[in-house]
This record gives C-alpha cells, structure tokens and sequence, in this order.
C-alpha cells in the first residue's frame, strides 16, 4: 500500500516539478529583458512591522477583502457614528466590506444613501460606475417621510421597512430544531407598561394617543419616556419592559409592515405586546398569532382593559402566550442611540455580498407612497 502510494504521487509531483522548472526559467528570462519591471517585486517585497500595509504578500486575508463587495455609506444617518465591524460582531454578516472612505467611490458596489439626508447637491458624483448601484434607505412610515424632489429615479434598490422592498429591514424570529423546554417567563412587577420618546402630532401619534387615553381609564399603564417626563435609562429599558405582564407596542402611524422595535422589545424579554398599528393578519406573517394581543380584537378599549384584567389572574391563559418560544427564538434589537441604524446597514451589507444582478428602482415615490 505505501509504497503504491508514494510511487504515485511522484508521479503526480513529475509535470508540477517540469512546469515549475519552466515558470523559473521564464521568470529569469521575463526579468532580464525588462529591466524597468525588476524593481517591482522589490517595492513590493516589504520589512516586518513597517508601516501594517500588509497588502499584497499576504493573499490569504487581503484578497479575501478586496474581493468582497464594497458597500460605501455616503453618510452617517443621523450622524449616528459606530463601528462599523458591529455587522460581523453583532449579526455575523460579513459579505461586504462596509466603509465610510469616498476615496474608495470609484471602486464601490453599492453606495447607501440615507433618505432625510439626500440633496441634489449632496449626491455621489456621476456618471457612476456601471457597476455601481445606489440604494435608497428609509426607515420611516409614509406619514414621517418627506419628498426630496428630483431623486425619483435614481436608485437601484429600496431598502426600508417594507417587505416588498428590494432590501426589507426587520427583527425576526428564528425557528429552532430542539425545542426550548427551558423558558421561564420573568418576574412580573406591573401589569402594563409603555415606554413613549415621541409625542408630536405631526409624526400620526394621534390614534395610539386616543387609545392610551381610553385605555388609562379603566386600568393603570406606567408610562415612561421622554414624552412623559420619566426618562428611562438604556440599561433599564429592557428591564423594565421585562418587569411588565403586558407591553402597548403602538405604532407612531399605521402603515401595512410598518411593525417595529417597539413590537420586537417586549417578545424579546418575555412580555406580552398589546399591539396597535396594521391589522393582525400583517403581525401574523411574522410571528405566531398567539404571541401578542391586537386591540383590534376588542370592541373598545374598556374591553381590552378586562381582558388583561383577567389574565393577571389566571396564570395558565398568560403562559399560553409564550408557548411559541418552544419553536421560536427572538433576540433583543439594539437600543443605543447612535445604534439605531445598524440592522437596517448591515441588511444592506448582507444584500450586497449576495446580489449582483442588474437592477433599477424606478419612481420610488409613487411605490412609496401608494
Ligand atoms: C496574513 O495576515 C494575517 C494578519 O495580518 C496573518 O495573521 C497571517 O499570518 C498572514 N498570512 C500570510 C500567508 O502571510
Ligand atoms: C481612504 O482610502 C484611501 C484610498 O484607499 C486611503 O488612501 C485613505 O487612507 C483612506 N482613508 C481613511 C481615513 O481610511
Ligand atoms: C442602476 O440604476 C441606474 C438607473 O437608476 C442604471 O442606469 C444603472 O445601469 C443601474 N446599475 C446597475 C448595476 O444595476
């Protein structure tokens, strides 16, 4: 057997042996009829510890970087600086090289530009690559977007909240094979809690603040948030949702697929969310019809406060409502404030390390807003 063996991967390694012997004496025969080329390798060829610019002798780590697709962010939205390895720590998405250098523009795949901060005068250069696709980032509901008039046509790809757009940002739960047997449902302290930042009417929070009005009638919400006076810390935010039987994950406007953190917070840490926002049939394509409350199954809010009444006293109706995390895994979103854009880019980024078709948005408005 070794001896089959190695007489025959001799006579594997015989052609490889003559081919190199002939790259060797090209490469002698190349170097001496260019002499202006001979200094190449020697730039190239570098001391130890001179400078980190590791960039052509090491082909296992480098090329894998060059050849990974760039994604530019043209700016910080909001002017929300990170860092930006947090898509590969954080989501283990690592399909493209995210950067924020214009200098690397030229040589960039897909630039993102972020909606509230697009200006005619403020876009990319043109003509751009060919290659190059410009993504159109929003992720604010119809109500709270704003036309920047002249940029109809400009993009290949949406990304936003939507999930018929091109790149559809969202927490979502994940199944699991072995089911979890382990869950225990958190200390309970309050019976309905509602963290609230935003309170201007123009932003559509008229419905969700009549409803919050109706409800605190006929049983006791604690409200927290900047709204409210009672500024509730990062690190208590979770916590404190957690401490509640039940959660008002309202929506600022009403918007089909327009569910967001506020509804993932409280399924995340072991809450019930009472739901307001797109009809229950929407909330259904995402999670378990039996993971959350809708006002919409109640005639009125005076209802709805007697059935969680209710459930505060009957343990084995409220336990039902987490009997979907046997199958099913949710983590919490990220709350930092300069964090508040990280899942929508490194969705992006994750889109872009996979994608390379040909593709162009047309009037994004009039799918926007239709
Ligand atoms: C490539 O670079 C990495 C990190 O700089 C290093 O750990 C690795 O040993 C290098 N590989 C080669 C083949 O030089
Ligand atoms: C941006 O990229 C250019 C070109 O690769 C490079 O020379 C420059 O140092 C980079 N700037 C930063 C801040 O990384
Ligand atoms: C991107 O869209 C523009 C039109 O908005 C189009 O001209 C261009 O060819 C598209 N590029 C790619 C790579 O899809």
């Amino acid at each position: 057997m070794l001896k089959t063996n190695s007489t025959g991967s001799l006579q594997c390694r015989l052609p490889i042996i003559l081919a190199v012997a002939g790259l060797i004496s090209l490469t002698f025969m190349f170097l001496w009829t260019s002499p202006q080329n001979f200094c190449l390798p020697q730039q190239l060829s570098f001391k130890p510890n001179s400078g980190g610019h590791h960039v052509v002798n090491n082909n296992s780590l480098d090329e894998a970087v060059v050849d990974k697709p760039i994604l530019l962010l043209w700016v910080y939205p909001e002017n929300y600086r990170f860092d930006l390895n947090i898509c590969k720590t954080v989501y283990n998405i690592d399909g493209c090289h995210l950067t924020d250098n214009r200098s690397l523009y030229s040589n960039t795949d897909a630039v993102l530009l972020f909606h509230k901060a697009i200006r005619l005068h403020t876009l990319p250069p043109s003509p751009r690559p060919p290659f190059q696709k410009w993504i159109w980032m929003n992720v604010e509901s119809p109500t709270n977007t704003w036309k920047t008039p002249g940029i109809e046509n400009l993009f290949n790809l949406t990304l936003s909240y939507r999930e018929d757009s091109d790149i559809p940002v969202r927490s979502r739960l994940t199944s699991r094979k072995i089911p979890d047997e382990n869950f225990e449902i958190p200390k309970k302290e309050k019976l309905i809690c509602w963290v609230v930042s935003n309170n201007a009417d123009r932003t559509g929070v008229g419905t969700r603040n009549n409803y919050y009005k109706e409800l605190s009638k006929h049983v006791y919400v604690h409200v927290y948030g900047k709204a409210y006076g009672t500024f509730l810390d990062y690190k208590d935010y979770f916590p404190t949702i957690a401490s509640c039987k039940f959660y008002l994950s309202f929506e600022n406007s009403i918007h089909k697929d327009y569910i967001t953190e506020k509804f993932n917070g409280p399924l995340a840490v072991g809450t019930v969310p009472v739901v307001l926002g797109p009809p229950r049939k929407n909330y259904e394509k995402f999670v378990p019809g039996d993971s959350f409350i809708h006002v919409d199954d109640f005639p009125d809010a005076k209802s709805l406060a007697e059935y969680l009444q209710r459930l505060d006293k009957d343990d084995e109706a409220y336990r039902r409502y987490f009997n979907w995390r046997r199958h099913f895994s949710t983590r919490p979103h990220l709350i930092l404030k300069n964090q508040e854009f990280v899942l929508a880019i490194c969705t992006a980024c994750d889109y872009v390390g996979r994608h390379k078709e040909y593709k162009v948005a047309h009037d994004i408005y009039k799918w926007y807003f239709n």
